[in-house]
This record gives structure tokens, C-alpha cells and sequence, in this order.
């Protein structure tokens, strides 16, 4: 079973979208597939042709109470052969404030709770989450092993997700499992210059990270949602639905991430280069560095070390790199900035601005 949150704190990028689409294209390739709405907007669930005023019950009811997880399987709602949905509803709003006073571990992981209690009959789980994060997309987090981030194809949207990066890098540091993070470009209008060169950005930003895959925008996309239809089933032959399963072909192909780090795709340490920067700061107090080389999650894959010279503290950060030209930026006390010390800066097409290093 492989459990993939799909997560972007920016509304509008195309979370729901990716979830009930994928899923359907997952179906038509023969897995079988859960839908989880945590969403209080329940777009999952009206986009899945379900009337969340009109359910009795929905992951609430999972997750508000100590004893709810094994509600979850009562609740699911059999969409198609093999699709099913755990449905949302605007109750879903006031779980944060139901669960203010437990600890916050135990806040977060109602949702694996009531996952661990299903059989390992699907394939695939996809969980859509709400644009924030908070404690539902917290507890998406928890219990998925991979991440797909859509990312609609324009510059602004490029800098909030280096910051919902860092976030997830976080979480995973804190929960102690891995989260195999992947962008997917969305409402891309591939007749546009400006979408297009945003989109050779985030190729070249994020690259291993990246889906080859694209989903341009497309109306049929917009009129399926509201049919209440996957858009496999409402125009098979659409840009849409093509896009969507071409996602599925990807992820599919790529397989679960292993849970043996040796069985990971190697890094070939071969031809790695050690490379080691400096950052001074006297006002300073946290220093990470993120760039192309770690998918842009601060420090991730970095050796970081802090010294002390009379004033100034000098961080020092170690990485292994093969030969290339890679981009970063240091995240000093939360803020995204280049290196002030090095002077070759190269600005994306769009306007970001990233220190350049060059690994011979
Ligand atoms: N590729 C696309 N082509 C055309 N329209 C799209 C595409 N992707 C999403 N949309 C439309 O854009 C709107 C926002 O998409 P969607 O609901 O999937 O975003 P979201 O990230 O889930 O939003 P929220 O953060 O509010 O949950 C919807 O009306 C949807 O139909
Ligand atoms: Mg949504």
C-alpha cells in the first residue's frame, strides 16, 4: 500500500484536482485506490460525486474521538469497483480546537491510527489536504511515505513552496520516517512564454525532485468536478485526463520508496565531490542551506557544523556533490537569502535570485 499525501499550503494549485484525477487514472490501470478528503471544504468528495451535507458520517467521526479509528472502514463511501472514499465535511474545521488539549504527538496521528486498522486491500492511498498546515495536513503527513506537491506554474508559487519544503523536511525529521517529496508543475499554458520559462525554472530548481510529467490547463478538468467525475470517465480523450495518466504511468513506474536506504537509488559516492561553505553572521542564531542539490529542504544531506571567532559565529556546512552547477540559498533565522559572500548570483527567468555554485 503505498500512502501519498498530496499537499500544498497555497489554495487553488490543483491538490483536489491531482487527488481525484490520479485516482481515477490509478483505477482505469487496474489498482485499487482510497481517497481521504481532509479537507473541511470536502472538494474531494463533492468531485467524487458524493453531497457531504447529505452523509451521516465522515472522518470526524474517525478523528475527533480517542476510540474513532476504527470507525474509518464504516464510514468509506464505494465510489467505483475499486475507489474509495473516507468523505469529509465542514465539521472537519473545528477538530483542531476538539483536540486543543491532548499532546501534540497523539494529536497528530488519529489519522495512521485509523489507517493501521484497514486491511492492506488498496494499493494506493491519496490523501487531499487543506491549503494550511495544520493539524490535518499534520496528521496526512504522518502516516504518508510519499508527497506530491503541486505546484502551479508561476513564480510566486515557486517561493512558497521552497518554505513548505522546509516545513515537510521538519516534520520528517521529528516523526522519524522519510518522506519521498515530488513537485508536479499544474495550470500549466504551455502558448504562454512566461509559463513557459517558469517551467524551465522548476525543472532546473528542482530537478531529481521533479515529475517529468506536467498537467496543463485544461477546461474539461474544471467541467468533470463538477459532474462529480473522474476526468477519465468524463472525457477520456482530454489533455486532462491524458496528463493525469501519464502521472499514474510515472508513479507507478518510479515504485514505492524502499525502506532500506541501501535499496534507495544510489547516489554514486564515486565521483562525489567534498565541498565546504562558510557563512559569518555576528546577528544570526540559525543558519540552513538548501538548494537543487537537496530538493531545496534546508540542511537536508548537509553536514552543518557552528564555530565561534570572538563575535562572529561561522557556520560551516559540508556537502557531497558530483560535478555540476548547482543553485542555493542560506535560510538565515527563517529568511530565504543569497550568499553574501559569493558574488556569482544568477536570477531564474522569473526573477528569483539564487548564489551559484560551480563543482568541477
Ligand atoms: N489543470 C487544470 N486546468 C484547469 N482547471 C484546473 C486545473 N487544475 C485545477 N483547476 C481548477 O482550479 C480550481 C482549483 O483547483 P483545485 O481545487 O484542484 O485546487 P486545490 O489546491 O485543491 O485548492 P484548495 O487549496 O482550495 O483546496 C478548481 O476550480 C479546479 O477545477
Ligand atoms: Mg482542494
Amino acid at each position: 500500500m503505498r500512502t501519498i499525501a498530496i499537499v500544498n499550503q497555497k489554495g487553488g494549485c490543483g491538490k483536489t484536482t491531482t487527488t481525484v484525477n490520479l485516482a481515477g487514472c490509478l483505477v482505469d490501470g487496474g489498482a485499487s485506490v482510497l481517497v481521504i478528503d481532509m479537507d473541511p471544504q470536502a472538494h474531494s468528495t463533492l468531485a467524487l460525486g458524493m453531497d457531504p451535507e447529505e452523509l451521516d458520517e465522515n472522518l470526524y467521526e474517525v478523528l475527533a474521538e480517542p476510540q474513532g479509528a476504527d470507525k474509518l472502514d464504516r464510514i468509506l463511501v464505494a465510489i467505483d469497483d475499486n475507489l474509495d472514499l473516507a468523505p469529509s465535511g465542514i465539521v472537519l474545521s473545528a477538530l483542531e480546537q476538539k483536540l486543543a488539549g491532548e499532546r501534540a504527538e497523539r494529536r497528530t496521528e488519529r489519522l495512521a491510527d485509523a489507517v493501521a486498522t484497514l486491511p492492506n486491500e488498496y494499493d494506493f492511498v491519496l490523501i487531499d489536504c487543506p491549503p494550511n498546515v495544520g493539524l490535518l495536513t499534520f496528521n496526512a503527513l504522518r502516516v504518508a511515505r510519499e508527497v506530491i506537491v503541486p505546484l502551479e506554474t508561476s513564480f510566486f508559487a515557486i517561493q512558497g513552496v521552497q518554505k513548505l519544503l522546509e516545513t515537510i523536511g521538519l516534520l520528517a525529521d521529528r516523526i522519524g520516517h522519510e518522506l519521498t517529496v515530488r513537485i508536479l508543475p499544474t495550470l500549466y499554458d504551455g502558448r504562454t512564454r512566461y509559463s513557459r520559462e517558469t517551467l524551465t525554472e522548476i525543472r532546473d530548481l528542482f530537478k531529481d525532485v521533479c515529475f517529468d510529467t506536467v498537467i496543463r490547463t485544461n477546461v474539461k478538468l474544471r467541467e468533470a468536478a463538477r459532474r462529480g467525475l473522474p476526468i477519465s470517465g468524463y472525457s477520456p480523450s482530454s489533455n486532462g485526463a491524458r496528463d493525469y495518466g501519464s502521472l499514474a504511468v510515472e508513479l507507478e513506474a518510479a515504485g514505492p520508496p524502499s525502506d532500506h536506504p541501501a535499496d534507495r537509488p544510489a547516489n554514486p559516492l564515486d565521483n562525489d565531490r567534498e565541498v565546504v561553505i562558510h557563512f559569518r553572521d555576528p546577528a544570526a542564531s540559525d543558519v540552513r542551506i538548501a538548494g537543487d542539490f537537496n530538493g531545496w529542504v534546508p540542511d537536508k544531506d548537509v553536514n552543518s557544523r557552528i564555530e565561534s571567532t570572538g563575535e562572529t559565529r561561522v557556520w560551516t556546512k559540508v556537502l557531497r556533490l558530483r560535478p555540476g552547477t548547482y543553485h542555493y540559498r542560506y535560510i538565515i533565522d527563517g529568511e530565504w537569502r543569497e550568499d553574501p559572500a559569493n558574488p556569482h548570483v544568477e536570477s531564474g527567468p522569473a526573477g528569483s535570485r539564487n548564489s551559484v555554485l560551480v563543482v568541477r
